[in-house]
């Protein structure tokens, strides 16, 4: 069979087939570093070692009223200031006037109102009142106009109250502590919804009023009424810590203002010992989409912090202290990104994570700013969200960094060998321009088959030469790309090979096993050229790409070509086996077809 000319000796697969002459027994019994995907340890350090008692209110609270212009006159709240106090004077407790709009204040309680947080600091051992009026409810500062008018309608109706707090920052641990661990006390709200409650506390009777205590930074209540809710907020008293919390507290009609969720919605990618890369879990939706492509405007952002570290340790729920205290943050040491890649295609934002340590474990957090779309005070959700954090550790070597967002090889994201002294777009247009020259050349030799011309002549009927095409771009990039994993990564899965094993380390120490060093299969990399000659890694492991990326290549690609997957025992060198169903081989007659200084063995 006649070959069609392509520069035989650039492709890859070309040099691994004589090298399959020297491969002998080395087994490398390694298993996949499992990603560890972590529920956080909630410790509801609450009231056991809280002290409820010496609590003083705080009055530092000034008494306004503000009434609109409008012809009915009723009182309104002046939307953008937090903790202006309505107060109807000469009116008797729980009585209201009017329409219901504004009833009495408690003595020291400062105002909630729709949608709007409410920030304070509050001392160990302090209790501090707040009251969210039946007038505000159903009143959202953005659209008071509208639903002034059903106000009235609305006045005897059942309203659902969202309540929530989260705390931004917290008291200092005495000194003559040495656990800097200790679990930090959390903060206590108690919630009535009966006027003749209205400064709920420790010290009252537990019947008329619920208690939440809030866990990791961050409570939420739900409450129906029809009328006011008072709320008291209480800081515990604890020998460990002194000085004060600072918290956002909110109430809503619409939906929790700080929300929080168990999903695990941080998806992590790879690590290399500098970085590390995410994916948000599921998908953006098609408005998230449009505002990411026209304004560059992320939905998402994250907070990653060394596990070690203590400055957010109890507060892993809330949005404020993780966006004043984490180490990296977005803008700082986390550059987000629009990925389509594989399997779906389908769009989500990417975190790439810089300024990590090596062979250190780490806390990452997914978070919601405000409602997606818009956040802040007056926005329904405009709290933010925080997801389930999640731990990964970053490699050790030095040896492999991430690389993601390549032109032409798109849907590579994950870690490749590197080099400590390379930077990262370097490392990525090496790999990626190597690759996408490979490709041309692969591409003038599909154009020298009939791929085009009628359907008697093409290569197969079901398949074209866009899917071989395809096929082949899928597998060169895994194959030129290889995976890479820390030297010493410990497992038992047979889908990793050691590579490179005679190269030393970037700290210049060597592999001293002769087995692996001596063996062609392990001592260089999967291919020679651009791996050994220009990155010039140190030795490690290659997570082996599935074989299913080279049974497609061999039937979807014309058999003129001549691929053929590697078999028996020199398979496991080259391809992930595990997950392969089943193998198809090539048919005799391929087999048959394909002369022997034509024949592409694809390792
Ligand atoms: C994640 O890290 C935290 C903080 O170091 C630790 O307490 C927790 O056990 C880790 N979770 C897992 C699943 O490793
Ligand atoms: C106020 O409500 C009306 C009617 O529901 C709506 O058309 C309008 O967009 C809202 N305005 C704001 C600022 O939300
Ligand atoms: C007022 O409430 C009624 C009934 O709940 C509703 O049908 C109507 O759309 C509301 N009007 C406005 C302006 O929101
Ligand atoms: C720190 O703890 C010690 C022992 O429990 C206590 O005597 C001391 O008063 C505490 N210091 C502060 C500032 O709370
Ligand atoms: C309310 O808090 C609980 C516990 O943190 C959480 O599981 C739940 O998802 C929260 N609800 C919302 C809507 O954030
Ligand atoms: C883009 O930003 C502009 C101004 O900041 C805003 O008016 C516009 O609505 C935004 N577009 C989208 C799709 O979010
Ligand atoms: C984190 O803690 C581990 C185990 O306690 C320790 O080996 C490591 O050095 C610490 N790392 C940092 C950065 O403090
Ligand atoms: C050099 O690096 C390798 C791989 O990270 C490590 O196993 C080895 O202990 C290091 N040697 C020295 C002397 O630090
Ligand atoms: C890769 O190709 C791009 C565009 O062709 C070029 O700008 C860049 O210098 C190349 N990089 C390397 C390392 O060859
Ligand atoms: C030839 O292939 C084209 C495109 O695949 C198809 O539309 C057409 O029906 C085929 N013609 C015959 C005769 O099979
Ligand atoms: C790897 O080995 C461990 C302990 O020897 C075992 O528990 C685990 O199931 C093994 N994993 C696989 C994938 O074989
Ligand atoms: C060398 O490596 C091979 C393959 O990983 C292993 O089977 C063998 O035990 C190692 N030899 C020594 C001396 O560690």
């Amino acid at each position: 069979m006649a070959r069609v000319g392509f520069g035989v000796s650039e492709l890859p697969m070309r040099r691994k087939y004589t090298r399959r002459r020297y491969c002998f027994g080395a087994t490398a019994s390694l298993s996949f570093l499992v990603s560890t995907l972590f529920l956080a340890a909630i410790s509801p350090a609450l009231a056991t070692v809280a002290d409820y008692t010496s609590l003083t209110p705080d009055k530092s609270h000034s008494h306004l009223i503000a009434k609109d212009d409008t012809s009915s006159g009723f009182p309104f709240f002046l939307g953008s200031f937090n903790g202006l106090l309505i107060d109807d004077e000469g009116q008797e407790t729980g009585e209201t006037r009017g329409l219901d709009l504004v009833s009495r204040a408690p003595e020291g309680a400062s105002l909630l109102e729709n949608n709007h947080f409410h920030a304070n600091d509050i001392l160990m051992g302090e209790i501090q009142y707040f009251h969210f009026p039946k007038g505000s409810m159903g009143s959202n500062g953005a659209n008071t106009t509208t639903d002034n008018q059903n106000n009235s309608a609305s006045k005897r109706a059942t309203t659902t109250v969202y309540l929530s707090l989260t705390i931004c920052s917290k008291p200092i641990l005495n000194e003559s502590i040495s656990d800097t661990r200790r679990d930090l006390p959390q903060l206590a709200v108690y919630v009535s919804i009966s006027d003749s409650l209205q400064e709920p506390g420790p010290d009252k009777n537990n019947r008329g009023q619920t208690v939440h205590h809030s866990e990791e930074g961050y409570m939420n209540a739900t409450m129906s009424t029809e009328g006011n809710i008072y709320i008291g907020v209480v800081a515990p008293n604890s020998g460990d810590y002194s000085g004060s919390y600072s918290y956002q507290i909110a109430a809503s009609t619409d939906a929790l203002f700080h929300a929080h969720e168990q999903t695990p919605m941080a998806v992590f990618v790879d690590s290399g010992s500098e970085a590390a890369l995410f994916t948000m879990g599921g998908v953006l939706t098609a408005e998230q989409l449009q505002r990411w492509e026209r304004n560059n405007t992320s939905v998402f952002t994250m907070f990653v912090n060394n596990a070690n570290s203590t400055a957010t340790a109890g507060l892993s729920r809330s949005y404020c202290a993780l966006e004043r205290y984490s180490e990296s943050t977005m803008g700082d040491n986390i550059e987000t990104s629009l990925s389509r890649t594989k399997p779906d295609d389908r769009p989500k934002e990417q975190f790439y994570i810089t300024g990590l340590n090596g062979s250190s474990t780490y806390v990452g957090v997914l978070a919601m700013t405000g409602n997606s779309s818009d956040s802040g005070n007056g926005i329904v959700g405009g709290g933010g969200k925080i997801y389930r954090p999640q731990n990964f550790t970053t490699k050790a070597d030095g040896n492999c960094a991430v690389i993601y967002d390549l032109d032409f090889c798109s849907d590579i994201a994950y870690a490749v060998p590197s080099n400590p002294s390379m930077n990262l777009s370097t490392l990525r247009s090496n790999y990626d321009n190597y690759t996408a020259n490979l490709y041309k050349n692969f591409n003038y030799s599909l154009q020298q088959i009939q791929c085009n011309t009628s359907n008697e002549t093409i290569f197969s009927m079901a398949v074209n030469c866009d899917d071989c095409a395809t096929a082949y771009k899928n597998w060169l990039c895994a194959v030129t790309i290889p995976h890479c994993d820390d030297f010493s990564m410990t497992s038992n899965s047979t889908a990793v090979m050691v590579r490179n094993a005679a190269q030393q380390f970037p700290n210049g120490t060597k592999v001293t096993n002769k087995t692996l060093t001596e063996n062609p299969m392990t001592n260089r990399p999967r291919n020679s050229g651009l791996i050994d000659d220009i990155i010039q890694p140190g030795p490690y492991m290659e997570i082996l790409p599935r074989v299913q990326i080279c049974h497609d290549l061999v039937r979807t690609c014309p058999m003129t070509l001549g691929f053929q997957c590697p078999r028996g025992k020199w398979l496991p060198y080259s391809y992930d086996t595990s997950a392969a169903l089943s193998l198809r081989f090539p048919t005799a007659s391929v087999v048959a077809a394909v002369s022997i200084c034509g024949l592409f063995w694809l390792f």
